[in-house]
């Protein structure tokens, strides 16, 4: 039986197999999930035991195990490192889900459940790929290294920290990654570029403690209106971040690229209909696409303070939080870039309140050429699992493992994402379609096979 069938006659089984992994709640932020955490990486591991790697580890890390193995039987051949995922967001808020977060389930040829598109689901289909691969020709056809962590929702905290010290386990002729989007139902898509991510937070404190705002309003400052105040004067009425410097490094993208980028078979009307807000809003001068994929921004996460809960409560807060982020692009550096948002906001306070500022995480974004020939092998791969034109696009989202391995090895990164930008990752509601799943198994064992030859 050629890959192709056996994958085809698997569809059941391996939707099955898929559920078992997204019942473990493995949620990186949560102490509490600590067991799950370790259940997923040794269920991980399990699975690479049978897909045929020859050497599987779970590596305890600071904080969540990371999963290695190696399949290296084809000397000659090319050696890719895969890499993953195995944690997941919170599911919060539960009420929000129309099925219980880890109780997968199929509707209208959609699988629901934390972890189905980000990223359990595109992990599984590489090992699904991995073992129709290695059962219908007898052994995997090219070298592969594989490393999957429990960390990168937070952060990726102490992956880098392993990477650098076992460059050579993890040296490979390029990476593989399946933790991004297609740009649409049908469009199976190859990613070229990612953006940073920079995370704050932000305290204020006025008054030593909360005040009756009867007694006290009017005379002692609000530390919830002087932070509203701020993050109001960070944009300007064009929608470009105020901050000083902020465009300084920030690469021009070439009338080339941009006419590549807004000729893609991309819809804005579907976009709108997928944000269900009265409209759409961005940085003047470019179009939606390059603002969500070229351009930097500054968002606010979350913000509060004083009282939030049922009914009133007459108080004058002594503290307001908030939590911002910027998305960066390059040239943008994070150091560099955190330390003139720092600066401004502060400039911007009044002395009425202290301010403390952490810059939580950096991270650098990236943006690279697509020539060498594994970009098109695997351009022919999504053509031939999907039976559909194969495009290149950047996306806004971030993983700090791509970067810092493209920085490091300087070998070429091939993101493959079988996830849509409606499934609503991170969010109550996650889904995958199960025709990019399925598709996505054949693609990636097309991919594979199609690197052992020249
Ligand atoms: N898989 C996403 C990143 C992503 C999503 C890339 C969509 C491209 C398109 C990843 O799991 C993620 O959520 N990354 C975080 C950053 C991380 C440091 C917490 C992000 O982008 O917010
Ligand atoms: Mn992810
Ligand atoms: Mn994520």
């Amino acid at each position: 039986m050629n890959f192709l069938d056996y994958i085809e006659s698997h569809r059941d089984e391996n939707l099955n197999e898929l559920k078992e992994f997204l019942r473990i709640p493995s949620v990186s932020t949560k102490s509490e999930h600590k067991q799950d955490i370790e259940r997923a990486a040794q269920w991980v591991a399990e699975r690479l035991r049978q897909a045929g790697f020859a050497k599987v580890e779970v590596i305890a890390t600071k904080m969540h195990p990371l999963v290695l193995a190696e399949s290296l039987g084809q000397p000659g051949k090319p050696t890719i490192l895969f890499y993953g995922h195995y944690d997941v967001q919170p599911a919060e808020p539960l009420e929000l889900w129309t099925s219980p977060a880890f109780e997968p389930a199929v509707r209208d040829g959609k699988l629901y459940g934390r972890g189905t598109a980000d990223d359990k689901g595109q992990v599984h289909i590489h090992l699904k790929a991995f073992e129709a691969l290695k059962t219908t020709l007898g052994k995997l056809p090219i070298n592969v290294k594989v490393i999957i962590e429990g960390e990168e929702e937070v952060g990726s905290v102490n992956l880098w920290d392993f990477v650098v010290n076992h460059k050579e386990r993890l040296k490979a002729d390029a990476l593989v990654v399946s933790d991004t989007s297609m740009l649409a139902p049908g469009v199976p898509s190859v990613t070229y570029g990612l953006r940073g991510l920079n995370y704050y937070q932000v305290e204020l404190t006025a008054a030593a403690q909360d005040l009756h705002s009867g007694v006290f309003g009017g005379a002692v400052p609000n530390p919830i209106t002087i932070l509203a105040e701020m993050i109001a004067k960070l944009h300007d009425k064009n929608f470009r971040v105020t901050v000083p410097g902020f465009y300084e490094d920030v690469a021009t993208v070439s009338a080339k690229e941009r006419k590549a980028l807004n000729s893609l078979p991309w819809k804005e009307s579907e976009f709108r209909k997928t944000v269900g807000a009265p409209a759409l809003c961005g940085e003047k001068g470019f179009t939606t696409v390059e603002r969500l994929w070229c351009r930097p921004t500054l968002e606010l996460n979350g913000i509060w303070g004083g009282y939030t809960g049922e009914g009133s409560k007459t108080v004058i807060p002594s503290k307001a939080f908030a939590k911002i982020s910027t998305r960066l692009v390059p040239h943008q550096d994070p150091a560099k870039i955190a330390k003139q948002v720092e600066r401004y906001v502060r400039k911007l306070l009044p002395k009425t309140v202290r301010c403390k500022f952490e810059t939580l995480s950096t991270g650098n974004p990236w943006v690279a050429p697509f020539e060498h020939p594994i970009f098109q092998k695997a351009i022919q791969a999504l053509q031939q699992g999907f039976g559909k034109k194969a495009v290149f696009i950047r996306e806004g989202g971030s993983i700090p493992f791509v970067t810092q391995m493209h920085d490091t090895f300087k070998v070429p990164c091939v993101l493959i994402g079988f996830g849509l930008p409606d499934e609503n990752a991170h969010a109550p509601d996650e889904h995958i379609s199960l025709e990019n799943y399925f598709g996505g198994i054949k693609s990636i064992a097309a991919f594979y096979s199609s690197l052992a030859q020249p």
